[in-house]
């Protein structure tokens, strides 16, 4: 049996609709929220549900759950390692955080928990996911109606570019590992997955200039990149009333962009997939055009 955890998040979700329309796999959903009919109660910080929540699971699809402080995701993902050691898991696919983001805040709690993960007695496959296209399209949209308007779209993004993946095809590479796990398994073997890390990057770079002529093409009004300060971005976000810890990551996530490390120079993604990722530029004006739609 395949479990995932995390379905009522947008990853898990797709991951878990993916499965689901496989012939042949029994894939089992699991959440916070969990009552144990349509789903498996499975919380990261209530050690209790991992032990009875995966009890059976061959296969764990791991969705990392990181948004809290680093102590408490560490907490969190070694609850999962040692239930799961426990419970006579056979393969777990961790979602974690791709190589280019080694220097982001967040890149410690993923490369502990693929420590962790690589010292239990199960088989693993690492998925090093990039940042989401549909992060970029957020950014985007919470800007475009003062850039349409003023012609100008101000992030700090420096003059880098990030690698984005629409997570859609994170999803799909993800399904397409977890099934093929299931089924080297159900044969009696191993996984051909086990031991494998897979940088899944994103193959288009964007920067700010970019969203810019996003806005552009969507409103009609021609709109210009201007670099703000990180200082400048640290007080807006500290003013909306984000946790301090999302201040804190998301600086981190646009001082990597802004230094350029965020650009990828290769990526296992088109391995996975059965076609092209889908466009970055495509999924960014779809956002902006549903958005003017609404509006
Ligand atoms: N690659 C990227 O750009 C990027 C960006 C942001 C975050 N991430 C990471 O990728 C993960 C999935 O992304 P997403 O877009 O699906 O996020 P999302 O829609 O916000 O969902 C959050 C996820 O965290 C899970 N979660 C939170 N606390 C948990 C706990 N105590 N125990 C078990 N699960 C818990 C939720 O599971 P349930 O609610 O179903 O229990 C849900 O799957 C995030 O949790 C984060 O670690 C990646």
């Amino acid at each position: 049996m395949i479990l995932v955890t995390g379905v009522s998040g947008a990853l898990g979700g797709l991951v878990l609709a993916g499965l689901s329309a496989i012939d042949g796999l029994e894939v089992v959903p699991g959440t916070r929220s969990g009552d144990g009919e349509a789903a498996r109660r499975i919380d990261f910080d209530d050690p209790a549900t991992l032990a009875t929540g995966f009890q059976g699971a061959d296969v764990l699809v791991f969705v990392s759950a990181g948004y809290a402080e680093d102590d408490v995701v560490l907490a969190r993902h070694g609850a999962v390692v040692e239930a799961a050691s426990a419970a006579g898991v056979r393969h777990v696919i961790y979602t974690s955080l791709a190589g280019s983001g080694d220097l982001m805040s967040i890149a410690l709690p993923h490369r502990w928990t693929e420590a962790r993960l690589a010292a239990a007695p199960f088989d693993v496959t690492v998925l090093r996911n990039g940042l989401y296209a549909e992060l970029l399209a957020g950014f985007a949209a919470m800007a475009a109606e003062q850039a349409a308007a003023t012609g100008v779209f101000t992030a700090s993004l420096g003059t880098g570019r990030v690698s984005a993946v629409a997570r859609q095809d994170l999803a799909d590479a993800a399904v397409r590992v977890a099934a093929e796990t299931w089924r080297d398994l159900s044969a009696g073997g191993r996984s051909r997955h086990a031991g494998k890390t897979y940088d899944l990057e994103g193959v288009t770079a964007l920067g700010g200039q970019d969203l810019a002529d996003a806005i552009t093409g969507v409103s009609g009004h021609k709109v210009e990149y201007r670099p703000a300060s990180l200082a400048d971005t640290r007080e807006a976000l500290t003013g909306i009333g984000l946790e301090p810890y999302q201040v804190t990551h998301t600086l981190s996530l646009l001082s990597n962009i802004g230094a350029g490390v965020l650009e990828a120079h290769g990526t296992d993604l088109t391995a996975l997939l059965p076609g092209e990722p889908r466009s970055v530029h495509d999924l960014i004006t779809e956002t902006l055009l549903s958005l003017k739609h609404s509006a």
